[in-house]
């Protein structure tokens, strides 16, 4: 399932003196099963445009087709939309409103019609798939998790609608490291097992580990859309716009600067790693 996002223009408060353009002319297209990062400063519009891709605001300007079909239509069925693209907003966890965890998890589908018994399958399993025991968590009010299990269930609840195309805005933002870490690993488990994945985050070192590509925003334009290595050898630019290089890049620079003579595209820790054992040798006793 892709999706095209084509000549998109935003503004909030319309019509009003508040009028402001969010953003202004974006285009791209996402093919199935990508990893695309978007990276950028605070309100360059990142957030305005993945609500726009999942249908939860209208453009000003141009359109977004899903599978070819613009979404806002009048003839498109927003309930397909809601079925095949999931969005994970900022602190999901402020949207916990149910009782029980299971009463939230299952909201969405039953809100599809659902036979009760496939509701609560998909919920059992949405629930597991987050790392939380359905059994232990089912019967429990969501205000008695903790911080990472509450986003779990949060993000449970989107999964139980098994969208194709899952959005994640800032899904590790102030998560402890550990956390983070589990959180990102298990974001990769959902991208192997097919979903296609479109993550706004702050993090360059955890975006760059798993996104094939990176769109890059300013100021409500689209300025880069490429891989991690094409983005990152241009670090004048990346300057210019006020953003960094992953950790391990920053690493690779240095110790070229030094004259320890690395491929410079490296950018993840593991080729890094690989990198610095074919030069310098490991440990073989
Ligand atoms: N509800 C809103 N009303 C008015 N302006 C908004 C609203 N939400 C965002 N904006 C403005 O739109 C621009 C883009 O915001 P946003 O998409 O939230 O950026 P980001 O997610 O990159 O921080 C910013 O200038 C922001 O102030
Ligand atoms: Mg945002």
């Amino acid at each position: 399932m892709s999706i095209v996002v084509e000549n998109v223009s935003y503004r909030y408060a319309a019509g009003t003196p508040l009028e402001s353009a969010a953003l202004k002319q974006i285009s791209f297209t996402i093919q199935p099963g990508e990893f695309i990062g978007i990276l950028g400063h605070t309100g360059c519009g990142k957030s305005t445009l993945i609500q726009l891709i999942a249908g939860v605001l209208t453009p000003a300007t141009g359109r977004i087709l899903l599978d070819g079909k613009d979404i806002n239509q009048r003839d498109f069925k927003r309930e397909y939309l809601r079925k095949k693209v999931g969005i994970v907003f900022q602190f999901p966890e402020q949207q916990l409103f149910e009782m029980t965890v299971e009463r939230d998890v299952s909201f969405g589908p039953r809100q599809l019609g659902l036979p009760p018994s496939e509701v609560q399958a998909r919920t059992r399993q949405a629930i597991q798939s987050v790392g939380l025991d359905y059994e232990t968590v089912r019967d429990l009010s969501p205000l008695t998790l903790s911080g990472g299990e509450k986003r779990r269930a949060a993000i449970a609840g989107i999964l139980a609608m098994e969208p194709e195309i899952l959005i994640l805005d800032e899904p590790i933002a102030g998560l402890d490291p550990v956390t983070r870490k589990d959180f990102m690993a298990f974001i990769r488990r959902l991208h192997q097992e097919g979903k296609t994945i479109l993550m706004v985050s702050h993090d360059i070192d955890e975006l760059s580990a798993f996104s094939s590509r990176l769109l890059v925003l300013d100021h409500g334009e689209l300025i880069l859309d490429n891989t991690p290595e094409k983005i990152f050898a241009d670090k004048a630019r990346l300057s210019e716009l006020r953003l960094g290089v992953s950790q391990p890049k920053e690493i690779v620079d240095s110790l070229r600067e030094k004259g320890i003579d690395l491929p410079s595209d490296i950018f993840r820790y593991e080729p890094l790693l690989t990198a610095l054992i074919n030069r310098f040798g490991g440990q073989n006793e």
